[in-house]
């Protein structure tokens, strides 16, 4: 099949399109490179892809041309492009644009794709709240701009289901760490501060909050596995995650036993909209999709880890 990633040169598109293109899958990406985190990784994550054969088009998907823009002739599409996590330099602007802009966009473009088998959006547990441990049927009180965004996006693609305009999905993803996570995410922060010997933004009062810290690789199992599925999850929103949960407390013992040394904290206020508990409750993505995450964060912080020296040091 010919398959087209959004967010392709990102931490969970560009493993995604890595998989696709090994199960062997025409894998085109695009991206807008987003200046929101370091070019240079992007670029790295690109140079992985086009050295594997995968092509990047470098397009933001808020541009009015996107339609007459990417190839005509994409049988399904996978949807990571985003303006992700909560951070007080992305204004609302960047994530109305970047999440439901660019998503609506998105559906005008598919929309005119005569062979096209289905569009999966990739959602969040963000969009459940503060506390994300619920099934998907439990109504969603979003708690930060991200949220709320991901939330509108999510419903846009759903919505085009329920028309039967075309089959659509949405996967919300749990707190997913490996090789390749965002520098400004936990534990690629974490790592670099205990080889930089820096001190670790700790966020006030977030060491006993508990997160289904999920490896990557499990993430895009779950992910791929809807091909073939298309009848059984059109129109239906599945969580993705592993249902052990870690504290913040544990993630950061977990890389300073894997590296072997201790990190120094500075404390800092805390993020407005942070979650206090996220579980993934994966009942559904074991029914429809015979879902089984089994990496532990152990193994998930060991290969992050050993992606970063081979990086970075
Ligand atoms: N990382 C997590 O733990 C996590 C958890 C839940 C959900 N998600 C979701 O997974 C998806 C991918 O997240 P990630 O962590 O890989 O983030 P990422 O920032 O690494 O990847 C997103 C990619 O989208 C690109 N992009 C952003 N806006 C764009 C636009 N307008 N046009 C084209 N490209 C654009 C960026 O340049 C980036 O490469 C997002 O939808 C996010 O909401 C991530």
């Amino acid at each position: 099949m010919k398959i087209l990633i959004t967010g392709a040169v990102g931490f969970i598109g560009s493993h995604t399109a890595e998989r696709l293109q090994s199960l062997g899958h025409e894998v085109i990406g695009v991206d807008n490179f987003s200046p929101y985190y370091s070019e240079t990784l992007k670029k790295l994550n690109e140079k992985a892809l086009t050295d594997k054969g995968i092509t990047v088009i470098q397009k933001d998907l808020r541009d009015e041309d996107l339609v007459s823009s990417l190839p005509k002739d994409i049988n399904y599409i996978f949807h990571f492009a985003a303006q992700p996590g909560i951070s007080k330099t992305s204004t609302f602007e960047d994530y109305f644009t970047n999440n439901i802009l660019a998503t609506k966009n998105l559906l005008d473009y598919a929309l005119q794709l005569p062979d096209l088998k289905m569009l999966v959006n990739i959602g969040t547990s963000s969009i459940y709240g503060l506390e994300a441990t619920f099934p998907e049927s439990m109504a969603a009180k979003p708690a930060s701009h991200y949220g709320v965004t991901k939330l509108a996006a999510e419903q846009l693609v759903l919505q085009k289901s329920r028309e039967k305009l075309l089959k659509s999905c949405s996967l919300r993803l749990y707190s997913v760490i490996g090789p390749r996570e965002r520098p400004e995410k936990m534990y690629t922060k974490l790592i670099a501060c205990a080889f930089n010997n820096t001190a670790f933004p700790l966020y006030q009062g977030s060491t006993t909050h508990l997160r289904s810290f999920t490896y990557v690789g499990d993430i895009v199992d779950g992910i791929v596995s809807v091909i073939d599925k298309e009848t059984r999850v059109d129109g239906e929103i599945i969580n993705l995650g592993t249902e052990v949960e870690h504290t913040t407390q544990e993630g950061i013992e977990a890389v300073e036993k894997v590296i072997g040394k201790s990190i120094k904290m500075n404390h800092v206020e805390a993020r407005a909209g942070d979650q206090l508990r996220t579980k993934a409750n994966i009942d559904k993505a074991k029914k429809l999709l015979d879902y089984n995450p089994k990496t532990t964060l152990l193994e998930g912080v060991k290969k992050q880890v050993e992606w970063y020296k081979t990086n970075f040091l």
